[in-house]
């Protein structure tokens, strides 16, 4: 006799759970897609004790009549696909037919549907799988499904299950995620007895964003078509005070999806343009068309397969890219009630701008370390078209902001971020080369530095080598600096190394070699850039513009700060009653 049975349907099913039903959340995931793929405009979700104790959705979707209402229950039903040429090209959330019969095998489950149009509706009970109870009943248009005790017939699962707390905020981030793709839908969940969430219908996912987030001045817009493929969100920017870390929403095709390919490209789209942000807060729609994205690779479709996994990886490198730095810079509005009664605005301001009489150290005869520095100016080879136009320097503001115009309207430039943004790429190019050039210093500077600054800084002595930098201990509390980069000023050397100590030191340890690199790079940039309040000449001016000119990311520093302010054509010729 034979040794293989073939398993019970309710076996099955539990076993299939096991799958599909990881925690509450994924069973109101799968209840709240079917709702959207039931065409749904409003759904209510309710949770009890994380959705460990119940779990309801009601939805004014299609409904189904009797006949489907217990067919939906069945293993491997579903109305979504026909033919296994349809999951080539599949558009709706659900096609596996799985769901129902999983979830009602692990819980006690009750369904109450009427189909639209129809008189009247049919409840159906259903036990750990095994079904008690099918009868007409009434109830409005739509489908309620309840979920009672998910894993009360398993314990070994169930005490698998986390706090109730944990379960309720996976719950809500499932549902603010599914809200988030779809705006057009009404969504509400109640989480033992507080209302989360409460999101009318709306037409677009901006308006969405702010139902659920509120005004939020520090995201940016993405929008980008490439190679047949269109991403669109919003993505943190890179300001001086933005989050560092934030929610990370991926959707492929109104999906939740966990992408490799996606999360890679993020991570280096932020790293290129900033060395601030790690896991910075991103909302991006990703849209495939259909045959060219397989969502059947994973047990509860939170991953798919792309054809061209690189095409992704560059589209969304490109597209972040723009977003992020080589987009255009923020723009000032003029507002001539700004000018107060009383306080004629003053033709010019005396003394502040001025171009060409200044001393300058790019013009000091002795200041021959620039030298090396200014031997490498030009187009950087890598760098990709920038957004910033052929700009005349005008003259310098205050000894900090350099005023240009273009075609397009006037610029005020930050000449300290600018001036650190061109250095940190030009470092950062070289770096992949040969490295950066060294100036030996006549007499070593010894420094005093306390025990940890002074490790961190020996410990990286062969990154800092790469930047020209060389440092050794020297006894007692001192470190002696025997070279330096070139493109720093000697003056500025001892503020650099202990600013680079002060980073080092403070860095995770174990922290890759390429952040901390980064970091060296930034404020290596940082010191020798030029200063606030220091005067400019016209034609180091116009050498700064160049090279910013020259520079991918163009429009923020390393550190995220934006580099220029534009006043626009458009606003000058409206103030002036031109247009
Ligand atoms: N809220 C609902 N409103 C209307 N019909 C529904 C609803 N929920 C489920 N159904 C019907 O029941 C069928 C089975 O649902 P189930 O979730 O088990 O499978 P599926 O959505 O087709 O595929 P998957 O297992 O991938 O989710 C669906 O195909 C759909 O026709
Ligand atoms: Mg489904």
């Amino acid at each position: 006799m034979g040794r293989i049975t073939r398993l019970p349907e309710d076996l099955a099913n539990q076993i299939a759970a096991g799958e599909v039903v990881e925690r509450p959340a994924s069973v109101v995931k799968e209840l709240v897609e079917n709702a959207i793929d039931a065409q749904a405009t409003r759904i209510v979700i309710t949770a009890e004790y994380g959705g460990k104790k119940l779990i309801r959705v009601e939805d004014d979707g299609l409904g189904m009549d009797p006949d489907d209402a217990r067919l939906c229950l069945e293993r491997h039903a579903t109305s979504k696909i026909r033919r296994a040429d349809d999951l080539g090209a599949i558009v709706t959330l659900g096609f596996r037919g799985e769901a129902l019969p999983s979830i009602a095998s692990v819980s006690h489950f009750r369904l109450r549907t009427r189909a639209r149009g129809s008189e009247s509706g049919t409840e159906i009970r259903v036990n750990a799988g095994i079904v008690e109870s099918v009868v007409e009943a009434g109830g409005p248009e739509g489908t309620m499904i309840e979920v009672a005790d998910v894993f009360y017939n398993l314990p070994a699962r169930r005490k698998f299950l986390k706090s109730d707390a944990a379960e309720a905020a996976q719950v809500s981030r499932f549902v603010t995620q599914l809200a988030l793709c779809y705006p057009e839908v009404g969504f509400t969940l109640t989480s033992s007895g507080r209302k989360v969430l409460s999101v009318p219908p709306v037409t677009n996912l901006s308006d969405r964003l702010y139902q659920i987030y509120g005004d939020r001045q520090d995201l940016v817009a993405v929008d980008r078509e490439f190679g047949g493929l269109r991403l669109h969100g919003f993505i943190a920017a890179l300001a001086e005070q933005g989050p560092v870390r934030g929610p990370q929403h991926v959707f492929v095709n109104r999906r939740i999806v966990k992408d490799r390919t996606i999360a890679h490209a993020i991570l280096d789209s932020y790293s290129v343009a900033t060395n601030k942000e790690r896991s910075p807060e991103v909302h991006l729609f990703l849209e495939v068309p259909p045959d060219r994205v397989d969502v059947n690779v994973h047990p509860t479709k939170a991953e798919v397969r792309f054809r061209e996994q690189s095409l992704v990886h560059e589209m969304v490198r490109r597209a972040l890219g723009d977003a992020l730095g080589k987009g255009p810079a923020p723009e000032l509005t003029l507002r001539t009630s700004d000018v107060l009664p009383g306080q004629p605005m003053q033709p010019a301001i005396p003394g502040a701008l001025h171009g060409g009489s200044f001393p300058s150290r790019w013009q000091t005869p002795s200041n021959l370390r620039e030298e090396p520095a200014s031997g490498t100016s030009g187009p950087n080879p890598r760098a990709e078209p920038s957004s910033v136009r052929p700009m005349i320097a005008l003259g310098q503001f205050r000894d900090t902001f350099i005023i240009a115009m273009d075609d397009e309207g006037l610029c005020i430039i930050d000449q300290h971020v600018a001036h650190e943004r061109v250095l940190f790429e030009r470092i950062m190019e070289k770096l992949t080369s040969e490295g950066l050039e060294s100036q030996r210093l006549l007499i070593p500077l010894v420094m005093e530095m306390p025990p940890a600054e002074r490790a961190a800084l020996v410990a990286k002595a062969g990154a800092l080598a790469r930047f020209g930098f060389e440092v050794e201990e020297f006894g007692g509390d001192s470190l002696k600096v025997t070279a330096m980069p070139a493109l720093l000023p000697p003056d500025e050397c001892d503020a650099a190394l202990r600013a680079l100590a002060d980073d080092l030191e403070g860095l995770d340890r174990g922290l890759r070699l390429e952040d901390a690199v980064k970091q060296i790079a930034a404020t290596t940039a940082c010191h020798a850039a030029v200063k606030a309040h220091y005067p400019l000449t016209l034609e180091k001016m116009h050498h700064i513009l160049e090279e910013l000119r020259a520079t991918a990311y163009s429009t923020v520093c390393p550190h995220g700060r934006p580099v220029m302010l534009r006043i626009t054509r458009r606003e000058i010729e409206k103030n002036f009653d031109r247009i």
